[in-house]
């Protein structure tokens, strides 16, 4: 019997007895009660809360202007659909590289105040004093490489990163240095198949991919982009189950309609 029939809370622990199992861990986005509700129920086994939302819910270009105060609203929202995923909070770009101190009175706010279940952090050596101090809070962790959107100034496009060899072996030894620090699993975004298999392979801890192929111990897609809510951006890694931009859009053309009809509400719509 898999995990997914089994376990009553998904847990960091359950995580990694999947990946010893080789069981794919299924994670997707939410950043609402009502949205949570129906991807736990349906069996998700994480929910990011992700920084994605900067610009699904918000509307921005990049993640980088959501906050903290915002991220902790979303984030506190989904805990309390979430009755068997385990929940992980995106730590929103400022909050934590800056210095460690910060970092940790950051992630102890997203703790106390949402009552989630971990972090999320973009990087690697570069930000290791913060990730340790935060794990040494008791807070769990998890790592983000490869294309790391809170840095989009700096690659300057979102193609695919560590295509390069000079890059590769950096991401090769940041993914150690994040299991050694402690971290309980690494998120790799938009990277060869080859090099995100290698990585996995060489690391305990569970690695999910998105855009990085199918050689990882999990996958996770925004929510927005898997149901087709987001029409504009289609990269190769994408696969939408559900075209809801379309089907919302004509549902919402039929109601317009029936309400300048006077067909709603009708005798059986009223008291
Ligand atoms: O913010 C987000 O949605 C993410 C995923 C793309 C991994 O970090």
């Amino acid at each position: 019997m898999s995990y997914h029939n089994q376990v009553r809370r998904i847990t960091t622990h359950v995580l990694s007895e999947m990946k010893l199992r080789n069981e794919k861990i299924a994670m997707l986005t939410a950043y609402d009660f009502s949205m949570a509700r129906i991807i736990d129920a349906a069996g998700i086994d994480v929910i990011l809360v992700g920084d994605s939302a900067s610009n699904v819910m918000a509307g921005y270009e990049t993640t980088l202007p959501i906050t903290l105060n915002e991220m902790i609203y979303h984030a506190a929202s989904v805990v309390r659909a979430a009755k068997r995923s385990l929940v992980v909070v995106d730590m929103p770009f400022g909050t934590y590289q800056g210095n460690s101190k910060e970092a940790l009175s950051s992630a102890i706010r997203i703790m106390k105040e949402t009552g989630a279940h971990a972090v999320k952090m973009e990087g690697g050596a570069e930000i290791r004093e913060s990730i340790e101090r935060i794990l040494s809070a008791g807070i769990p962790v998890m790592g983000h490489l490869g294309l790391t959107p809170q840095s989009i100034h700096k690659f300057g496009t979102y193609v695919v990163r560590a295509k390069e060899a000079e890059e590769a072996q950096k991401l090769r030894e940041d993914a150690k240095l994040l299991e050694e620090a402690g971290c309980f699993a690494l998120v790799m975004e938009k990277i060869p198949a080859k090099l995100a298999g290698e990585v996995s392979e060489s690391l305990k801890i569970p690695t999910i991919g998105i855009g990085a192929g199918p050689y990882v111990d999990g996958q996770v897609l925004v929510i927005h982009d898997m149901l087709g809510i987001t029409q504009e951006f289609s990269p190769r890694f994408l696969r939408r189950y559900h075209n809801l931009y379309t089907e919302i859009q004509g549902a919402v053309q039929n109601y317009v309609k029936d309400v300048r009809s006077n067909d709603f509400p009708n005798e059986s719509e009223m008291y």
